[in-house]
């Protein structure tokens, strides 16, 4: 039930800071090692490469698991749209190791790839919060991403859970193949810094509620801009935004304006930029100039490291690929304010269904 909230995306959007302090708990809690079957981490160890397969807000966190996996388990990562997957499969390595993502365990795009994985005798695996879903039945193994129940069709807590499963996964894979990084990797305190940063952005609700109104009102388009890890999440709130305010947006690769995307920026435009990544900060704020010179309305997210005058909103700094932990909830609220001053229904947007059970 919704309890003492409105609606079920604010009360799943509230709830992040607790699902993430329980995946810490279930996974992490004894030191010795990590609760992940070791039956599983021997076949991974085994691969010689992972495929990731997911859609919308999944695919969105598995770009996330292929930064956090190539980091700490050296291992490559192919990323891929579920429904481009299945009908158009690349060249697989020799030792391939299947990874769903999938929220609801239902969707049918994912699973059809399932399918076909199994029948060539590939070794799966699966992220679900539905741990008796048909995608967690028919995997060789599954993990719960333990976000409790999600009824808004936006997609929030899972999207946080993912990247916390993912980045447990990693973790273990490291330290199982004696990678250093993973070995001396802090993720226990990692997740906890994450649980307190999003405290703190979820303190500020009211400074969301303003920058909507003043940025988004009588917006028809709103773009999201970053780089790397910054650029997966562009595109996760992008997808919030348009999901279920109705505003057309786009998240891109910040260094792609130039090449293109520019030409859309006119008077009041609103350009969210996060910017959280070191090593491309300086050339993100040159982007940021070029969107402010053309009247573009900018919104900069960055970190106490990255931060600049003048942005809107500055937070904690976690292991760079963890960002999106606490940039997705920035996404989630602008797209959950704007949808609400719009007077529109957050939890059930028009044309849509929470699992998507067709191809
Ligand atoms: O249940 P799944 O994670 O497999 O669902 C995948 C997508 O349908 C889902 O993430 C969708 O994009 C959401 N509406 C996004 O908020």
């Amino acid at each position: 039930t919704k309890g003492t909230y409105d609606t079920f995306m604010l009360k799943e959007i509230d709830e992040q800071p607790a699902v993430l302090r329980r995946i810490s708990q279930h996974y992490l809690a004894n030191n010795s090692s990590i609760n992940v079957p070791a039956e599983l981490l021997q076949l991974m160890a085994q691969a010689d490469r992972f495929y990731f397969v997911a859609a919308g807000t999944s695919y969105h966190a598995s770009l996330v698991g292929k930064r956090l996996f190539e980091k700490y388990t050296k291992k490559p990562v192919e990323v891929g749209v579920a429904s481009e997957f299945g009908y158009h499969w690349p060249l697989l390595s020799q030792k391939p190791f299947f990874i769903f993502l999938s929220q609801s365990g239902e969707t049918a795009d994912s699973r059809q790839v399932l399918v076909e994985a199994k029948k060539r005798g590939l070794s799966t695996l699966v992220l679900t919060n539905v741990v008796n879903s048909t995608l967690a039945r028919e995997a060789d193994f599954h993990l719960p991403l333990l976000a409790g129940p999600e009824i808004a069709v936006a997609s929030t807590k899972a999207y946080t859970a993912q990247i916390a499963v993912e980045a447990v996964l990693a973790k273990a894979l490291g330290v199982q193949l004696q990678e250093r990084l993973a070995v001396e990797w802090d993720l226990q305190q990692q997740l906890s810094l994450a649980a307190v940063g999003i405290d703190r952005v979820l303190a500020e609700k009211d400074k969301f509620a303003a920058l909507t109104k003043e940025y988004l009102t009588d917006q028809e388009h709103a773009f999201y801009l970053g780089r790397g890890i910054d650029y997966d999440v562009s595109l996760e709130a992008a997808l919030k935004l348009k999901e279920i305010s109705y505003v057309h947006t786009e998240g891109f690769a910040a260094g792609e304006l130039k090449h293109g995307t520019i030409a859309l920026i006119e008077d009041r435009v609103p350009a969210i930029f996060f910017i959280t990544e070191k090593l491309t900060a300086s050339h993100t704020r040159g982007n940021v100039q070029e969107v402010k010179a053309r009247g573009g309305n900018v919104v900069v997210v960055s970190t106490e490291e990255t931060k600049g005058s003048g942005d809107q909103f500055v937070l904690p700094t976690l292991t760079p690929e963890l960002m999106p932990l606490l940039t997705g909830v920035v996404g989630q609220l602008i797209a959950y304010f704007s949808t609400l001053q719009r007077g529109l229904n957050v939890d059930q947007p028009r044309n849509l269904a929470k699992s998507v059970t067709v191809e």
